[in-house]
């Protein structure tokens, strides 16, 4: 293994190059070779400045995510930074690729800082439920204001090298390899007899009262719900009120607040997630990944351009073709095509025709991907004789909002093809979750059971208002109704019609919906679906929706109740969390994460949970398990059986995620 930190001298310069692949995380083997190493620069009597860089495709991109909410080893990353910014010698260091958090922290911590013209600077600790707990929230808004540190900390997003410039928070922008210029730069300092300079000696200035209070407005805005970017903003205030120390003491107990928080929990184990679902589970297959390089997509509706202009963005040659255009499918850019996906109207007939067309058309290795979700997709590949080339990519709509991609294995779809439809996915910037096909794949699956929830508990006493209400608190962005509203009424009228023969007699019965879009209230494109819409896109409660809600209650015989919040909450996520567990079983996915990123980029479910099967865990399984039969109790077994898996993990103490969480976060 290559040294983790080297030092070696030029001159009166002492260099300490880490390396650290694959991002430079401040690991505590890294941390305690970096202490070490410095403390064996500040010893040196033949060494006057001290420069750190980084070696390899970034300079520190932040603590240890992995070593987060464990018991911290010194020296911790404070201490590191602590020990760097008390030194007597000028510290310069040279950051290139993602400084981020903790990385960046460090660089505050230093008297000197350079970066390269491409790099990124930022503290993303708010989208892992945390905050920057290495001085950041100290020494930033010392060095460039509480204004623009609130934007860095509290917004998570990165700023480039030249706005770091121009705001201070760097002292030059650097060409060219960061050794070098470091290293130019340090010997300028010794020749001019540049003083060391302390960020925390500098004073934070407060640009106009009232700041924080409108920072605390947007955020309840623009993050509602979580916790964190109050803190960042609590820690920040403490830079303009206390001094320095008690300022880092502030911030140290507020890092371990959140730290320990259910929040931060389920924030961290989305940023692993979002990393693992890409990969197929399993022993991976020996064949290569194809190539896609050229891309031809089949229909011209909203689907078909959207998918379209999600290639172009990622800069992947696209041509939409018409279908039925004379020659359209047979035309150069089908036949050329490397990936062909088809995004015409939802009828089995009418793929089976277009992929035997394609069959006839595209050249060999071409793959050859369905939008569908609902249809099957064997019946769409028996067509073809290359049934191995053919793979469902079922994108959210609208196209270039929804993140998440379903990436559906059919009976004969090959490994290889499997994954190189993954890995498309993730280029063109969307979570791609692999799943079996299955009619109505696994994310409408579970959809259809919230869904069923949310529309019985209309019939029982609920209006559409109320339901969404509860379900917007518990962090989803919108409710189930103003939801459906968003999407359209068509998309859930013909999900219904297509399981129609699926659906129980109550389900049929209770046909809410149908009664809505037969009215011609689409959703918001109509300005009314189950609430009404003002011109800018206000939502109201209706009353000709309350009405026809009761009436319909009415005709079917069903005194309607007061229906509690709780109630409402406990139905629609035990809904999901139950449908969750019987589609991980069935193997429609492999893994509990696949369900959890599902929920999160394709329904909205609050990131600061962790997805249903996640949040299940947090609650305890066990607990899961008696809310479960108490409700099959109350409303019976029809929807109610406990999935058998959950039973299973509970014997076996463990949850979705392998071994039980010791201490279970109360429901
Ligand atoms: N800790 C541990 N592992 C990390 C990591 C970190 N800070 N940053 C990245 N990794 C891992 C990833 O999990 C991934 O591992 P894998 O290959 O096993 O899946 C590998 O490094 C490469 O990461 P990406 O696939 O994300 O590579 P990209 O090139 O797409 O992105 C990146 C690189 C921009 C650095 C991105 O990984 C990233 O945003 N990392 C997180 C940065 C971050 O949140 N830093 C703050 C940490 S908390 C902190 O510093 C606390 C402090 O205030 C005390």
């Amino acid at each position: 293994m290559a040294q983790l930190v080297t030092v070696t001298k030029e001159g009166n310069v002492g260099l300490l190059a880490l390396n650290s692949p694959p991002v430079n995380a401040l690991a505590h083997p890294l941390r305690a070779e970096l202490e070490r190493a410095f403390a064996q620069a500040l010893g040196d009597p033949e060494i006057a400045v001290i420069v750190i860089y980084c070696e390899g495709r970034t300079f520190i991109a932040g603590a240890d995510i992995g070593e987060l909410g464990k018991e911290p080893r010194r020296p911790d990353v404070p201490d590191v930074i602590e020990f760097i910014a008390a030194a007597e010698k000028p510290v310069v260091v040279a950051m290139h690729g993602t400084a981020l958090g903790g990385g960046l922290e460090l660089a505050l911590g230093c008297h000197f800082r350079l970066a390269t013209g491409n790099a990124k600077l930022g503290f993303p600790e708010v989208n892992l439920g945390i905050l920057p707990g290495g001085g950041g929230t100290q020494r930033l808004p010392r060095l460039v204001g509480v204004r623009r540190a609130l934007e860095l900390v509290v917004g998570g997003a990165p700023i480039t090298a030249t706005q770091a410039r121009e705001w201070g928070l760097i002292d030059a922008v650097i060409q060219g390899e960061v050794r070098p210029a470091a290293l130019e730069f340090a010997e300028g300092l010794l020749r001019d007899r540049t003083p060391l300079r302390r960020a925390s000696e500098l004073t934070a200035k407060l640009e106009e009262p009232g700041l924080f209070e409108q920072w605390e407005a947007r955020i309840s805005e623009q993050q509602r719900g979580f916790i964190a970017p109050l803190r960042c903003l609590q820690a920040i205030r403490g830079a303009v009120e206390l001094p320095f120390e008690q300022g880092i003491e502030l911030e140290r107990a507020l890092f371990r607040e959140l730290v320990a928080s259910a929040q931060s929990r389920a924030q961290r184990h989305v940023f692993f997630a979002e990393r693992e679902v890409s990969r197929l589970p399993g022993p991976s297959d020996s064949a290569p990944l194809r190539e896609v390089r050229s891309v031809a997509v089949i229909g011209v509706g909203s689907l078909g351009t959207g998918i379209a202009t999600c290639f172009a963005d990622a800069r992947i040659a696209v041509t939409v073709i018409d279908p039925s255009r004379e020659r359209g499918l047979a035309s150069e850019e089908t036949k050329n095509a490397d990936l062909i996906v088809e995004a015409v109207g939802d009828d089995l007939g009418l793929k089976r025709e277009v992929f035997a067309m394609l069959d006839k058309v595209c050249k060999p290795g071409a793959m050859l991907a369905t939008t569908t979700s609902s249809l099957d997709i064997d019946r769409i590949a028996e067509g073809t004789a290359r049934a191995g080339d053919v793979v469902g990519m079922h994108f959210g709509t609208p196209v270039h909002a929804v993140k998440l991609l379903e990436i559906a294995r059919a009976r004969r779809t090959t490994p290889d093809v499997w994954a190189s439809a993954l890995k498309v996915g993730k280029v063109l910037g969307k979570i791609s979750v692999p799943v079996i096909a299955h009619p109505g794949l696994a994310a409408d699956r579970m959809l259809a059971q919230e869904l069923r929830e949310a529309f019985f508990l209309l019939e029982e006493g609920a209006l559409p208002a109320q339901v969404d209400r509860v379900v917007r608190d518990f962090g989803f962005p919108l409710g189930p109704f103003a939801a459906i509203d968003a999407a359209g009424l068509e998309s859930v009228w013909q999900y219904r019609q297509q399981n129609y023969g699926r659906m129980t007699a109550r389900e049929r019965s209770c046909d809410l919906l149908e009664k809505v879009y037969a009215l011609g209230r689409l959703g918001r494109q109509t300005q009314a679906g189950f609430h009404r819409y003002g011109a800018g896109g206000e939502q109201a409660p209706d009353p000709a929706i309350e009405e026809l809600v009761v009436n319909h209650s009415a005709a079917r015989g069903i005194t309607r109740r007061s229906v509690t919040d709780a109630e409402i909450l406990e139905r629609c996520l035990y809904a999901i969390i139950n449908e969750g567990a019987n589609v991980l079983a069935e193997g429609v996915v492999a893994r509990a994460l696949d369900v959890d990123m599902i929920w999160i980029h394709g329904y909205g479910f609050p990131i600061y949970r962790g997805g249903p099967l996640f949040y299940a865990d947090e609650l305890g399984l066990p607990h899961v398990q008696r809310t479960l039969v108490a409700l099959q109790a109350r409303l019976g077994a029809e929807y109610w059986a406990p999935a058998p898996l959950i039973e299973r993990l509970i014997q076996e103490g463990k949850g979705f995620y392998g071994a039980a969480p010791s201490a279970p976060a109360a429901a």
